[in-house]
């Protein structure tokens, strides 16, 4: 994978995570929030040296992202953050973006119309894949991709429904200020740089438009998801918006409800199916939780009602998720023990074997 990195952007790697103490298991229960602060600073200094991967780099602004950045945030559900590194400095959102529209797709037209007119299925393919949607049309004949690859998150950015790209924009804007908690902007230069680079997904979105996936107006659906994979947040920014699925939705800084409660689950199957494309089964095989990358170098995963938990440090492996944040995350998942999978024996079987 080429290596992209914005100019003037993330100059430090940041994990945020999102913590519910009440509900924490092992050490750190009982709300021990030192316990917390502890995994998240051993994660930091632990990979804080570490040189695997590569910036992107096919988008040409992002190749020139400080590989060293590195940051922790974490956040409980009652908004307390801890946080290691650089929290502050912002990165492109890029396919983290591609939830909280799903989201808001789901939230106004239901999750049947994600399903029906996309899929929920993981592709098993790289998130710009072209064979994948002519794989989906031609031999699975029909809506058998998901919002979180390439492809269909063009085409669910043209499911936002509006009268004007600007009105369209704001809504799906909107939606990201809620989940993160504040006023976002484009980063121009990453918006520029994507725009004046971005032929292949111009190519995708005509594609679903001839496939009929996308209805009307692809180039603008386009052009709009160019937007939003520009947006500039913190890790703090990203540990909000994943801590705001953690807690059922509402986001838990600022007390608003981003998005219903019962549509969250939906939000959270397609991130655990598809959330790091070709890897989304080697990384659900490791942490067990929903999780979302970007080629910016964040990822955000969410542990249900326990945890949100986010990390950016721009350097790729070859499937385009961040080395450091997918280690750092797996560190902190199994010292928290949030891994869903993980259960304990049952008492009672176990005094009727002895
Ligand atoms: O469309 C693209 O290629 C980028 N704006 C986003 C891709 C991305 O973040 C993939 N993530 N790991």
């Amino acid at each position: 994978m080429k290596a992209l990195a914005p100019r003037g952007l993330a100059r430090v790697a940041v994990v945020a995570i999102a913590i519910g103490a009440a509900t924490l298991p092992g050490s750190a229960q009982n709300g021990a929030q030192s316990d917390v602060q502890s995994v998240v600073s051993a994660a930091f200094s632990k990979y804080k040296d570490l040189q695997e991967g590569k910036n992107a780099d096919y988008i040409p602004a992002l190749a020139h992202v400080d590989p060293k950045m590195f940051g922790i945030a974490v956040i409980n559900r009652e908004g307390k953050v801890f946080t290691a590194g650089d929290v502050n400095t912002e990165v492109s959102i890029q396919s983290i973006s591609k939830v909280f529209t799903m989201a808001r797709v789901i939230e106004e037209q239901g999750p049947e119309a994600i399903e029906k007119t996309i899929g929920v299925d993981a592709t098993g393919m790289k998130f710009n894949s072209i064979v994948a949607v002519e794989q989906a049309y031609k031999l699975a004949g029909g809506p058998e991709m998901n919002p979180l690859v390439n492809p269909g998150a063009i085409a669910a950015t043209s499911m936002v429904q509006g009268p004007t790209a600007d009105a369209i924009w704001q809504k799906i804007i909107g939606t990201y200020n809620d989940f993160a908690g504040r006023p976002l902007n484009v980063l121009q230069d990453v918006y520029k740089s994507e725009s004046d680079s971005n032929q292949r997904n111009q190519a995708i979105g005509m594609l679903m438009h001839a496939y009929g996936y996308i209805k009307q107006n692809p180039g603008q659906a386009t052009d709009l998801y160019t937007r939003q994979c520009s947006v500039g947040v913190t890790a703090k920014d990203l540990a909000t918006m994943a801590a705001t699925l953690a807690f059922g939705g509402r986001n838990p800084i600022t007390g608003k409800q981003a998005i219903g409660t019962g549509n969250v689950p939906y939000v959270l199957a397609v991130m655990a199916t598809a959330g790091l494309y070709d890897d989304s089964g080697k990384w659900l095989y490791h942490t067990g939780l929903p999780a979302k990358s970007g080629v910016g170098g964040g990822i955000i995963a969410v542990a249900p009602g326990k945890f949100g938990i986010a990390v950016v440090s721009p350097p790729l492996d070859e499937a385009g998720n961040s080395v450091r944040a997918q280690k750092a995350i797996t560190d902190i998942v199994n010292a928290l023990n949030l891994n869903p999978y993980a259960s304990k024996p049952s008492r009672a079987r176990a005094s009727a074997s002895q």
